[in-house]
């Protein structure tokens, strides 16, 4: 058969390499730049750059450069949880050394499928680093895509531990059962569906006074469903709720969890960071008799998504739920990774959060995050002692909500939507409306590290005129 001519490569390499990674290089620096302060407006897309969005697809190449330009733009154009002042939702801080960890982890696009030789090395690192990180006892794990995924693996392997055999068997969930508080992350939710449980088998208890789930009330709906014929699959923790950042109390829910013998699961997908530091490490006792946890790397330690991590106490745990041969996945002595996870094909995401530990350490990423502690702690102290705005409740970790209560204003709810509404399109505070307790209010999370605590006077009071003119 004829060789293709060495000359001519199928697959041509980028014409002036050398050109466009200084370009990107120029790119990226302009954006990190751009990053350590507010941005006091956004820059918009202009009407050209906005008309080549709605081509159709090319048939031949077009110039890189022109391209990559346009790539950027639409970048800098939209919501970056990099940016100090996005306060939305669960940000994050995109640490300058994830991008690093981001652009060869991509260009040799290892596969951790099948053993991919080193890197899986990185892979076990990187996971025994965020255990020590945050104390717990960790026997295996895995890197996920995110905290959905992260908690579905869980649910997966909580589901085989209590009824063996219910993977290669099917699983009828009709008569299963799953506990967490009525504020749990509604991926949660998704994760019951998805292992045949349903929505319907997930008990969605009242929490206290701190928006935490009463042990005893768990100790409660299990007894009575195991009497009505369900079978309990897991308790779910909040290691940090969402909506206001609530840690449930993990000793009191081992001790039930001990006592009926089901697995606790602790999502801590946005609060668990914390347990690594002197002023919340006690909102999370107990957390070393928890079964397994899930912590999204890519919020708050500041890692690029996706970054998320399963991790069990129990060595075996992951591999009977997962585990499995195939002719066309070679075992050569060691696990292949898919074994221990619900995915394929997967990136390594570990690069980003194994080179961000390595060049920063423990030590910085604690000192970080009880930065973003104590910048809630500030915006908690103002909004108390300011007439003009009320505290929706006692925060316990890095997110506050609050609501605009100015004189003369009857409708609050309305009022509250439409100053988060007044502050996204001011783009200078990124923020979200939400719900607590019926009232509509501003929700802030502070998990970006390039935050400051002068940041926190400037989005107060630039909340603070938006709400003033709206009223
Ligand atoms: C507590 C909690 N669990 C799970 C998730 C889902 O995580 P992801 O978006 O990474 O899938 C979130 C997302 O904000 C969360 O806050």
């Amino acid at each position: 058969m004829d060789q293709p001519p060495q000359s001519l490569p199928a697959y041509p390499p980028l014409a002036d390499r050398g050109a466009l990674l200084a370009e990107l290089e120029r790119l990226i620096g302009a954006a990190w730049d751009s990053f350590d302060r507010p941005r006091l407006e956004e820059p918009g897309l202009g009407r050209e750059l906005e008309q080549r969005l709605a081509q159709p697809l090319p048939e031949h190449g077009t110039d890189p450069q022109a391209a990559l330009a346009d790539a950027a733009r639409v970048l800098d154009e939209s919501n970056s949880p990099a940016r100090p002042l996005y306060l939305g939702y669960v940000g994050s801080t995109g640490l300058e050394v994830g991008v690093l960890g981001a652009a060869l982890a991509a260009t040799y696009d290892v596969n951790l499928a099948a053993t991919a030789r080193a890197a899986d090395l990185v892979e076990a690192q990187a996971l025994q680093w965020v255990a020590q990180l945050i104390g717990f006892p960790l026997s295996e794990g895995a890197f996920t895509s995110g905290g959905m995924t992260s908690n579905m693996t869980a649910l997966l392997v909580a589901r085989e531990h209590a009824l063996p055999g219910s993977r290669a068997q099917g699983f009828d969930g009709t008569k299963a059962a799953v506990y967490c508080s009525e504020e749990a992350h509604h991926s949660v939710v998704r994760a019951a569906e998805a292992a045949g449980i349903g929505e319907r088998g997930v008990r969605k208890l009242p929490i206290d006074a701190q928006r935490r789930v009463r042990p005893a009330d768990v100790a409660e709906a299990i007894v009575a469903d195991r009497g009505a014929g369900f079978t309990p699959i897991a308790v779910v923790a909040n290691g940090g709720t969402t909506l206001t950042g609530s840690v449930d109390p993990l000793g009191g829910l081992a001790d039930v969890c001990a006592d009926t013998g089901v697995w606790l699961h602790v999502d801590g997908a946005y609060g668990l960071p914390a347990a690594a530091t002197r002023r919340a490490r006690d909102l999370f006792a107990g957390l070393e008799r928890v079964d397994s946890v899930t912590l999204d790397a890519h919020k708050w330690l500041g890692i690029q998504k996706g970054c998320s991590v399963v991790l069990v106490r129990e060595a075996g745990a992951l591999e009977r739920s997962f585990g499995h041969e195939e002719s066309y996945i070679r075992r050569t002595g060691t696990v292949n990774l898919v074994e221990r996870t619900l995915e394929y094909s997967r990136p390594i995401n570990s690069l980003k959060l194994w080179l961000a530990l390595r060049t920063h350490g423990a030590a910085e990423f604690r000192r970080w995050i009880e930065h973003t502690l104590e910048l809630a702690a500030e915006l908690t102290r103002r909004v108390r002692e300011d007439a003009e705005f009320e505290l929706l409740h006692e925060p316990q970790l890095s997110t506050v909500c609050f609501r605009h209560t100015p004189d003369g204003v009857a409708d609050l709810d309305a009022h509250n939507a439409a100053l988060a509404d007044a502050a996204q399109r001011d783009g200078r505070v990124f923020l979200a409306d939400a719900v607590v307790d019926g009232n509509r209010c501003l929700r802030v999370c502070f998990v970006n590290f390039r935050t400051r605590t002068e940041d926190v006077t400037f989005a107060l009071e630039a909340l603070r005129a938006l709400g003033r003119d709206l009223s």
